[in-house]
């Protein structure tokens, strides 16, 4: 059962808020600290820098219109969601992975059947299964939510992280790409060639694999139902390619703004992305 569509009242019972957490937990990085989970609560986190600290690659200005407008919406707009439907979510990363088999918590499904609106599955005898309009929603909001939460985490001051990728991450890195520029720039072309908004990632998969590839819109990589197997997995790094994040300052220059945030990349946290990601995976 997916702990993510339990009820209030079952997700209190069973326990499984814990086991669920304990899924995105990791036992050590590559400094040898246990690693901070990575789930993805549903509130936004402070930045742990000021709105100005990452200029002049990106300006203060966009950035807290990003965080309080464009972010803080999509989070609004996913609580009112879940609430509507009565599910209980500790971790949206737990929603990624199975947005179209969603079941309908049991209350709600009650509600629904009576005002003739409830949705079933077509061609199954399964659990109900929530509203597409429910699930377009959570697949928007929720990913919104969480791929910002991730990008955030990424960023840091020029002057508060290393230049470039670290330790094991780095040599994972060279072993799929040739050197760490060459890794640079076929991200870059990725993201500069990405039709459209969406977002540029480097993924491992549950293979071991690192990949580049990039999403439509709100899509992350966690979502099986979305994305082709081969990018499937967790974010080792991630950059938003909406319009709403660049266009005040580089205008249509997508690759201006690239060239810019790579002196922002926070990659020391990439390397803890790596650690967790492969403790996950199991390897
Ligand atoms: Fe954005």
């Amino acid at each position: 059962m997916n702990a993510a569509v339990l009820s209030r009242r079952e997700l209190l019972a069973t326990g499984l808020q814990a086991m669920l957490s304990a899924v995105f937990a990791a036992d050590s990085d590559d400094d040898g600290k246990p690693p901070a989970r990575l789930g993805v609560p549903l509130y936004q986190k402070s930045l742990p820098f000021d709105w100005n600290a990452l200029e002049p690659y990106m300006d203060g200005k966009t950035l807290r219109t990003h965080f309080e407008d464009y972010h803080a919406r999509h989070l609004r707009d996913l609580q009112k969601t879940l609430d509507e439907v009565e599910l209980a979510v500790s971790d949206v990363v737990s929603l990624m992975p199975s947005i179209r088999s969603l079941p309908q918590p049991p209350k709600t499904r009650q509600s629904l059947l009576q005002l003739g609106m409830a949705a079933r599955a077509p061609g199954r005898s399964g659990p109900q299964l929530l509203p597409e309009d429910v699930q377009n929603r959570i697949r928007v909001c929720g990913g919104a939510h969480l791929n910002h939460t991730a990008f955030w985490r990424f960023l840091t001051p020029p002057d508060k992280s290393p230049m470039g990728p670290m330790g094991k991450v780095a040599k994972a890195i060279e072993d799929e790409f040739g050197t760490i520029q060459e890794f640079k720039d076929a991200f870059t072309e990725a993201a500069v060639n990405h039709e459209g908004p969406g977002w540029a990632w480097l993924v491992y998969r549950p293979d071991g694999k690192l990949v580049i590839t990039t999403t439509r819109n709100e899509d992350n990589p966690l979502m099986k139902d979305f994305v082709a197997w081969q990018d499937h997995g967790r974010a080792v790094l991630l950059l938003d390619l909406w319009d709403h994040s660049y266009q005040a300052q580089y205008q249509d220059n997508r690759r201006k703004y690239i060239d810019a945030w790579w002196n922002v990349v926070n990659w020391s946290f990439v390397s803890k992305a790596h650690a967790i990601a492969k403790n996950v995976y199991g390897h």
